[in-house]
């Protein structure tokens, strides 16, 4: 009996296996991987305006031209965050606070962001974590985290010193005088179909509407709009260096990240682990993940605009280069990895070279090569930083000290 359920499980095993690598491969057959096959294609400039004029000074960068590639990107990609007709109502309440954080290293202090109007009422949790061993203003990473601020995640590891569960080494930056924040991604909205209506959104819609316009805020703007509420309660704290902040986040949240830090001057670095499409990545090069596919995996997280521009790319009055731009002449870290094709490496380092010349104009220091660096040569003495290493799409320990030596550098020369 018992020998033949082993032998009906392995014959089941191998169906299901075999099953399930055609449908991967069936899934990966119309993405380009291949730098050959790439479509041609031409940037929108950066510095020329929709009216035509050439973007010479970084007061013309400042007033016209940045603004106008924000507009953009609000309306046709990540969706506007609307006005609502009941101004939302923000209060902070420390619910819990742990001087003891990891055998004394940090305070951790557990904080509820309240957001209501007459609409309703929602709120967030947010973790922040000060460094006990500094004697002024810590200044800190902030993370748009896929972890639950509520889970045990955010404990500290009782097998691993100085980790959390998640595994994130933040005993590491205690001991470099860094704080750390962490806001969940899923505590204002969520991208299931059922899920997304509850979010957020309905305390902005007025009397009749029940769905964001096209131009309306998706997921991605949500989150980053939840992030900035994390900034305002940092700009209440007596612990934690609001101007000293580095907003980082992988993948889905490293989109999050960049819209982030784009928009709100209040984030002094940005850190993109691996954003990809939608992220640091050039949408022209339809390289690994594409708008398409973007778009019907995850309907919700641009907004309804960017639908139009599938298999249109060339017709985007925008590219990602321009997002990053945004950021100057605050820094940008780029992070890619060289398994992780489907978030396509390349693209992302071509962005970040490519808003260089922002940078440049603003007086500080962009990528210099249009080469990628090689595998273990991080450019971190820059405005503008980037790394790529081996494996595949995670953090690593070798990634976060880049980042960290990337802050240092920074906000401690
Ligand atoms: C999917 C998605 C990516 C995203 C990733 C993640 O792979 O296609 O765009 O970056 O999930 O968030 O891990």
């Amino acid at each position: 009996m018992m020998k033949r359920l082993v032998i009906w499980i392995l014959v089941a095993g191998f169906f299901a296996t075999v099953g399930f690598a055609r449908e991967a491969k069936e899934y990966d057959a119309d993405v380009n991987y291949d730098e050959e096959r790439l479509p041609h294609y031409d940037l929108p400039p950066l510095l020329v305006t929709s009216q035509g004029e050439a973007v010479t000074t970084a007061e013309e960068w400042r007033t016209v031209r940045r603004p106008e590639i924000l507009s953009l990107f609000s309306n046709l990609i990540y969706g506007r965050v609307p006005e609502p007709d009941n101004p939302i109502e923000t209060s902070f309440e420390v619910v819990k606070v742990d001087p003891n954080f990891m055998d004394g290293k940090a305070t951790r202090k557990d904080v509820k962001i309240h957001l209501r109007n007459e609409k309703g009422k929602m709120s967030m949790h947010f973790l922040v974590f000060v460094p006990n061993r500094v004697d002024r203003l810590a200044p800190a990473f902030f993370k748009h985290s896929f972890n639950n601020t509520q889970s045990k995640d955010f404990d500290a590891s009782t097998t691993r010193p100085g980790r959390l569960k998640s595994g994130w080494p933040l005993g590491e930056l205690f001991d470099r005088g860094y704080g750390f924040c962490a806001v969940y991604q899923q505590d204002l909205v969520r991208h299931n179909e059922v899920e997304f209506l509850k979010s957020i959104h309905r305390l902005f819609y007025p009397e009749g509407q029940s769905f964001p316009k096209a131009h309306e805020w998706g997921v991605l703007s949500t989150c980053a709009w939840g992030a900035m509420r994390g900034m305002d309660y940092l700009e209440t704290d007596d612990d934690i260096d609001h101007t000293r902040v580095a907003i980082m986040g992988h993948s889905k949240m490293g989109k999050a990240t960049l819209w982030t830090a784009a928009q709100d001057e209040r984030f002094a670095i940005a850190i993109s682990a691996q954003s990809g499409c939608a992220g640091a990545a050039l949408w022209r090069r339809k390289s690994g993940e594409t708008l398409k596919k973007m778009v019907t995996r995850f309907p919700y997280w641009l907004c309804r605009n960017a639908w139009k521009f599938v298999e249109q790319e060339d017709d985007l009055p925008v590219d990602q280069h321009m997002l990053l731009a945004c950021i100057a002449p605050r820094p940008v870290y780029v992070h890619s990895s060289v398994d992780d094709t489907w978030a396509d490496s390349r693209g992302e380092y071509l962005s970040a070279y490519h808003a260089s010349p922002v940078y440049e104009l603003l007086g500080k220091k962009g990528l210099a090569s249009e080469a990628s660096p090689e595998v273990g040569k991080p450019i971190i003495e820059s405005d503008v930083g980037y790394h790529v290493r081996e494996g595949g799409h995670s953090v690593e320990l070798y990634d976060w000290r880049q980042f960290m030596d990337f802050a240092d550098y920074h906000f401690k020369r």
